[in-house]
């Protein structure tokens, strides 16, 4: 298929074009950012606030996953007009684009387990769960808003989607800025690690690697019209995360233990056993062997 990724260039974008490539698929990244890992993909310079231009590009195309977007929660809420112009403003641009090409089978959006918001008092999350009543973050509102716009193009234009809700990814080529590579880095540094709490909160991650494979199955007819979460199977706790990378390091982290942020929930389940029914797709790696590739590959300094 010739395929096409908005936000290639970034984090999850680029294993997705590693993983498409590999399975035989003609891939192109539509971003403002030039790719840096030298795949074997056209790369296509364009704003996703583009309409038009997004209306020129998708005339070869058989699918589009639409990656772009503020996914660094804290500029969203530094500059909230822009980051919802390119997060669910752009899924509409997307859509549209989709509309008028009707060669695009599929707009395949890029959500997040935050639209479930975090007061949820449900022990196990599915795609049947309701989204957040009463968002309290901006960016939860963009992407709810971007998956009710998929919802409309469909039902009004017949545009067919899929939505992918993602956990938290790990991985090669993440943000230095979040929570992993921070962890890893303060232990090579033998630098202070700070955690809110007594570190019992747990949180289930996902490395990006079987994300980019849960992307991928997503192309299957089946996944036409359909919401899936994306996520990994195990529950982990805050300090074991400490407890891995200091087993895999092979040194002791210095630990420090402040008082609890405010709201800082304390981690519930999403299941992602749709995507294994439906489509057979489950994380291939546990979180230990993930972490494992992971750290090697950090501290190597390969990408
Ligand atoms: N990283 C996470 O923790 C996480 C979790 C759940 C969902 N998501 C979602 O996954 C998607 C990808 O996230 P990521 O972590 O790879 O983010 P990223 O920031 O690494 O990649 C986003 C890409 O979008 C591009 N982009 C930004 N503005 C653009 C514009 N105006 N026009 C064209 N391209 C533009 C950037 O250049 C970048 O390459 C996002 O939709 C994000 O909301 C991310």
């Amino acid at each position: 298929m010739n395929v096409l990724i908005t936000g290639g260039s970034g984090f999850i974008g680029s294993h997705l074009v590693d993983v498409l490539i590999e399975r035989g698929h003609k891939v192109s990244i539509y971003d403002i950012e030039a790719p840096r890992f030298g795949q074997d993909a056209e790369y296509i310079r364009g704003d996703v606030r583009d309409l038009q231009k997004l209306i020129s590009t998708l005339k070869k195309f058989d699918a589009v996953y639409h990656l772009a977007a503020e996914a660094n929660v804290n500029r969203f809420f530094d500059a909230p007009i822009y980051s919802n112009e390119i997060t669910s403003g752009s899924t509409a641009n997307v859509l549209e684009a989709a509309r008028v090409c009707p060669n695009v089978r599929r707009v395949l959006l890029a959500s997040t387990e935050w639209i479930y918001g975090t007061s949820i008092d449900t022990s196990e999350i599915t795609e049947e769960t309701i989204y957040a009543q009463n968002p309290d973050h901006l960016y939860t509102s963009s992407k709810i808003a971007a998956e009710l716009f998929c919802k409309n193009y469909k039902t009004l234009y017949g545009v067919n989607f899929t939505i992918m809700r993602y956990g938290i990814p790990f991985g090669e080529r993440a943000r230095e800025a979040t929570v992993t590579p921070i962890f890893i880095n303060k232990i090579v540094r033998g630098e202070d690690i700070t955690i809110h709490g007594d570190g019992s909160q747990t949180r289930q991650f996902i490395y990006v690697r079987d994300l980019a494979e849960g992307n991928t199955a997503c192309l299957d007819p089946k996944a036409e019209n359909e919401v899936f979460n994306i996520n990994g199977r195990e529950i982990i706790k805050v300090i074991d995360i400490v407890r891995t990378l200091e087993e895999i390091i092979g040194k002791k982290a210095k630990v420090t233990f402040i008082e609890d942020r405010k709201g800082n929930y304390k981690g519930r389940f999403i299941s992602s056993l749709k995507a294994e029914r439906l489509l057979g797709w489950k994380p291939n790696f546990t979180y230990r062997e993930a972490m494992e590739k992971y750290v090697k590959k950090l501290v190597s300094g390969s990408k």
